[in-house]
């Protein structure tokens, strides 16, 4: 089924057993959905987020603030600046293809995005289905890749900001993060994907540091496809919710002298990616 569904003319904040049900059936069968039109709440949209699961609490901005107050599992997504200092994370630059907080142990299973304000041009933000871009690689390349595991960079977020705790880096072999099979089994679909979290600092287990480079230049290069992939025009009142394990994600600059201002949930994984 293709990538990314718009459901129309559902409150988020209102939804009976059996709308969860056939929208829980919808974001497996389309990695992406999109909301358009809600009113929310920060506590609407924790009360929805949590119908797919216990909540991550938001990582620390890059501020070193830790969330909003009262609501430690909301991460505000802004380039707005208030009092001298940034209310959210990302900036206005480009976010690069990654998927979220890969750099754990059992990162997320779902992201949902608010969108509270937008940018008149920009901003917007791609998807790409991670079981189409295994399902392209040339059965020689998926022979070579069976059994390898890759580095999750923990340095830096898809902003290119470094992330707190952590020294720069930009040295593959020797920066933080946990492997992760190359090659993932969704634990709830069965269907394989490819697990890529993002490019920087990526580094292949057991392979010499150049051949690590040019086999994941190779993976990449079946990533960035349009075929694959889904783009959104962000409006007040969307809310895009994806699977984390079966995505990646990016979103192109915008003008920093605009306002744009998302609230983002997290739904922690079950388990730890698997092969
Ligand atoms: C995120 C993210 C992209 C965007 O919140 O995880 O990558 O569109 N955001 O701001
Ligand atoms: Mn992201």
């Amino acid at each position: 089924m293709p990538l990314g569904l718009e459901i129309p003319h559902l409150d988020l904040s209102r939804l009976d057993e059996g709308e969860f049900t056939g929208v829980y059936r919808a974001w497996l069968d389309h990695q992406v959905l999109l909301f358009r039109g809600q009113q929310l709440t920060d506590l609407d949209l924790i009360t929805f987020s949590r119908r797919f699961g216990n909540l991550d609490w938001a990582p620390v901005q890059e501020t070193g603030r830790r969330f909003v107050e009262g609501h430690p599992e909301i991460y505000v997504v802004s380039n707005v600046i208030e009092n001298g200092t940034p209310i959210g994370s990302l900036g206005a630059g480009e976010a690069v293809w990654h998927t979220d907080m890969s750099y754990l142990e059992r990162p997320p299973k779902a992201s949902i995005l608010y969108a509270l304000e937008v940018p008149p041009a920009g901003g917007n933000t791609y998807f790409c289905d991670m079981y189409g871009a295994y399902e392209s690689l040339p059965e020689s390349l998926r022979r070579r890749i069976a059994g390898l595991h890759l580095k999750h960079d923990a340095t830096y977020n898809s902003g290119g900001y470094v992330r707190q705790g952590v020294a720069a880096t930009d040295d593959p072999v020797n920066s933080p993060g946990v492997y992760h099979p190359l090659v993932c089994t969704h634990p709830e679909t069965g269907r394989r994907a490819l697990y890529l979290g993002r490019r920087r600092n990526g580094f292949i287990g057991g392979l010499p540091l150049a051949e690590s480079e040019a086999l994941l230049d190779e993976l990449w290069s079946y990533v960035e496809r349009e075929e694959i992939t889904w783009a959104h025009r962000w409006q007040a009142g969307d809310v895009v919710l994806w699977d984390n394990r079966a995505t990646m994600h990016r979103r192109d600059a915008f003008d920093p002298g605009m306002r744009r201002v998302l609230h983002r949930t997290q739904i922690q994984g079950e388990t730890a990616p698997r092969a």
